[in-house]
């Protein structure tokens, strides 16, 4: 019989030099690799097949459409957690016993409040109609500054109180950007409220003494936000541990993964999704408009995923809080659209070949929508929880002692040449 060896041999036919890997955890050691190739780098833009990290955070199987946290399925989670709870297990690895999360919300709660220079200086210098999430990044950035301590990341008590910090008040800055956008004013934290509760009540109190939100809407919140918690290494999360791995405090890394998330192609999907379904306009354009991408003149947004090659495990859950939502606010009309534009694409070839899917994007921004965020929040609402993943990474990636993140290149540019003085170019 033969026998299956975990392993791979690589020859060197420059010089018939080989080398025998093992396959460990799914991987390779490119290192080991690179002992039979000094001065040969591996060639893979955009990290399509490299393993960054090793990680015992999230599980995902892209191809089952698979989500775990720490081992508990994402589908649990979402049912019966709540996102402290679900932010102490993503950072600790096990979930709190009552007491520890007791603690934990104690702690979360005692830290929502921001430094009133952080409003009043900061905030309020930015323009009248400054995007949020570009507020955002920068307070995030800001706080670095409040809290000097932070620099010191390899003292463990230090190094906690910043991700308390960077927890709570992620949905004060939120707010507070979102009210300012909007000529409205500040509104401190509750702390007699939940997390999600306190958050909706920052964003839409008015002039009532205490805000209490609709507890249908607060729990979707909720749930939301543990979907969002940790998606391993994707774009922000990469950017955290590359700029983490500098050494940088928490805030300025968290700040550069913010400043990922902005972007179209990762946290700002979901606004794109709903600029996508307002132009389409009605059900009878859908197979015009798929047609149109086909042909190539732009994205399905919300379709699609580097890892999932399958209904994104968080999208069906959406979809289904999406339903709980409209109970309470009245259905999106968008979401007519929105099936019909994923009945169409599911049945269409192209997108069957390429294994495009919703992702976590395609329903969340009709939910959002219709609790009455404008799109500018969608972005910022992603990254209110994400900045616990982010976090659990940095503190994985210090207690693994990786390196500083520096990729090679292939140099592909000119060879040496001559100075030329501008009178004779
Ligand atoms: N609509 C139409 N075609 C698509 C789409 C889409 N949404 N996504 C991928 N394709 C096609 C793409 O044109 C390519 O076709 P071909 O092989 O003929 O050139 C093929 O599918 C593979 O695409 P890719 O760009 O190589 O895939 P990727 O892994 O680099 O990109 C993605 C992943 C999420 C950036 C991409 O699917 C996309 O742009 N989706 C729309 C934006 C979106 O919904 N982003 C949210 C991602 S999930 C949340 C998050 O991570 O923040």
């Amino acid at each position: 019989m033969e026998v299956v060896v975990d392993s791979v041999t690589i020859t060197d036919n420059r010089n018939g030099q080989t080398i025998e890997i093992p396959i460990v955890d799914g991987g390779v050691s490119a290192e080991e690799w690179s002992k039979l190739l000094p001065g040969i780098w591996f060639y893979d833009p955009a990290f399509m097949t490299t393993a960054a990290a090793e990680s015992s955070i999230t599980f995902v199987d892209g191809d089952n459409g698979i989500l775990q946290y720490r081992g508990y399925p994402i589908e649990q989670l979402t049912q019966q957690s709540s996102y402290l709870e679900v932010a102490y297990l993503v950072l600790n690895g096990e979930l709190p016993n009552a007491e520890q999360l007791d603690h934990w919300v104690e702690e979360i709660t005692y830290h929502t409040f921001i430094h009133e220079n952080m409003r009043k200086r900061f905030l309020e210098g930015f323009h009248y109609d400054a995007h949020p999430m570009g507020m955002l990044v920068s307070a995030i950035a800001a706080l670095s500054t409040f809290y000097p301590e932070a620099k010191e990341i390899f003292d463990p008590d230090i190094r906690h109180k910043q991700i308390v910090r960077l927890i709570a008040k992620m949905p004060t800055l939120a707010a507070a950007a979102h009210r300012f956008s909007v000529g409205m004013p500040f509104v401190y934290p509750d702390n007699s409220l939940s997390f999600s509760s306190n958050f909706l009540s920052m964003m839409w109190k008015t002039a009532e003494p205490r805000f209490d939100a609709n507890p249908i809407l607060a729990r979707a919140m909720d749930a939301l936000f543990i979907l969002h918690a940790d998606h391993e290494q994707n774009c922000s999360t990469a950017a955290m541990r590359v700029v983490g791995s500098a050494h940088v405090d928490p805030y300025s890394a968290s700040a550069a993964a913010c400043a990922a998330l902005y972007g179209p192609l990762h946290g700002g999907a979901n606004e794109a999704v709903i600029r996508m379904l307002t132009e389409i306009g009605s059900l009878e354009n859908v197979p015009d408009f798929v047609r149109s991408v086909k042909e190539g003149h732009g994205r399905l947004q919300g379709f699609g995923h580097r890892v999932y090659k399958n209904y994104d495990p968080r999208a069906k859950l959406i979809r289904n809080i999406a339903y709980e939502v409209f109970e309470v606010t009245g259905k999106n009309p968008l979401l007519d659209i929105a099936l019909g534009l994923e009945e169409v694409a599911l049945a269409d070839e192209y997108f069957i070949s390429r294994k495009l899917y919703p992702n976590v994007d395609f329903y969340s921004g009709l939910i959002y929508q219709a609790m009455g965020f404008p799109l500018e929040m969608f972005p910022v609402l992603f990254a209110i929880p994400r900045v616990t993943g982010w976090l659990a990474h940095w503190v994985e990636m210090l207690e693994h002692n990786t390196k500083i993140a520096r990729p090679r290149q292939l140099f592909v540019g000119s060879p040496r040449r001559d100075y030329v003085p501008i009178s004779k170019r």
